[in-house]
C-alpha cells in the first residue's frame, strides 16, 4: 500500500482528485466506485473545480457508490444518494442514468443487492475506487465482525459507526440502524483503490490498517492484498505511523 502524508486536508484532497482526474483522462469511459463521508468532501470540490474549467469530462464515466442507508429515502438529505448530487452529481456533467448508488427504499434489499453486484459485474469491474474509513477499521459498510462478506449486501451498523454518523441526523434516533453496502468482493476488484483518511481520531485506526497484519477486526486490512491501493493521509491522521 502506497501512502502519501500531506500537510493537511485540503493538500489531501487535491493530491487525491489529481489521481481521479488522470484516470478520467486515460480512460473517460471509466467507471468509478465513489464514498460518501466527510473525508471525500474536499476531493469531490476539486473535482467540480477540474470539471468547470474544462480539465475533466464525466460525460461518459459511470459510478458507483460504496453504500447507502436502509431504509431510506433518497429525498432525504442524509441518504448517500442526496449527499452524491449535492457534493459532486449536480455540479459536474455526469448523466444521471449513469449513476449507481445502492436504493434505500426497496422493498427487497436482498435482491437490489444482488443486482447491484451483476451490474457492477456486467460493466467489467470498478476501474477506480475512492474509500475512506471508519474508525472502526470499516470500509463501505463492511463492519468489523467474526466473519467478512465478499457480496454487496445488507449489513447492521455498529455503535461505533452510529456514534461517528447519528449526529448528522435531526435527532440520532432517525439514523437507519441499517445500510446496504457493497461487498469486499466488488471493492477488492477494482483495478485501482485511493483511500482518503484526514484527522486526529483516525490515527489510531491508520496505524492498526499499516501495521500489516490482516484481519476482520480491521477490514480495510485486507487492503494489504491490493496491488495498486494509494492512502493520501494528512498529517494528524498520519500522526501515529
Ligand atoms: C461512506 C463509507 C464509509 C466512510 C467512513 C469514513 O460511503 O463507505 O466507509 O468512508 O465511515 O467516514 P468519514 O469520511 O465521514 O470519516
Amino acid at each position: 500500500m502506497k501512502k502519501v502524508i500531506c500537510k493537511n486536508y485540503e493538500e489531501m484532497s487535491r493530491e487525491a482528485a489529481k489521481l481521479v482526474a488522470e484516470q478520467i483522462k486515460a480512460k473517460p469511459e471509466s467507471i468509478l466506485g465513489f464514498a460518501t463521508g466527510s473525508s471525500p468532501v474536499g476531493m469531490y470540490k476539486e473535482l467540480v473545480r477540474l470539471n468547470k474549467e474544462g480539465e475533466i469530462d464525466f460525460s461518459k464515466i459511470t459510478t458507483f457508490n460504496l453504500d447507502e442507508y436502509y431504509p431510506i429515502l433518497r429525498s432525504n438529505d442524509q441518504s448517500y444518494y442526496y449527499f452524491m448530487f449535492d457534493n459532486l452529481f449536480s455540479h459536474v456533467n455526469i448523466k444521471k442514468e449513469n449513476v449507481n448508488v445502492p436504493n434505500g427504499e426497496v422493498s427487497d434489499p436482498d435482491a437490489e443487492c444482488k443486482a447491484y453486484d451483476e451490474k457492477i459485474e456486467a460493466m467489467g469491474g470498478i476501474d477506480l475506487q475512492v474509500l475512506g474509513i471508519g474508525h472502526n477499521g470499516h470500509i463501505g459498510f463492511n463492519e468489523p465482525d467474526e466473519k467478512l462478506i465478499g457480496a454487496t449486501h445488507r449489513t447492521g451498523l455498529t455503535e461505533s459507526t452510529f456514534h461517528a454518523n447519528s449526529g448528522y441526523f435531526e435527532k440520532p434516533e432517525d439514523m437507519p440502524r441499517e445500510a446496504l453496502t457493497m461487498g469486499l468482493t466488488p471493492i477488492m476488484q477494482a483495478k485501482k483503490i485511493v483511500m482518503v483518511i484526514s484527522g486526529k481520531s483516525k490515527a489510531p485506526i491508520v496505524k492498526r490498517m499499516f501495521d500489516g497484519l490482516i484481519g476482520t477486526d480491521c477490514p480495510a486490512s485486507v487492503l494489504h492484498m491490493h496491488r495498486d491501493v494509494t492512502v493520501f493521509l494528512d498529517e494528524d491522521a498520519a500522526s501515529m505511523l
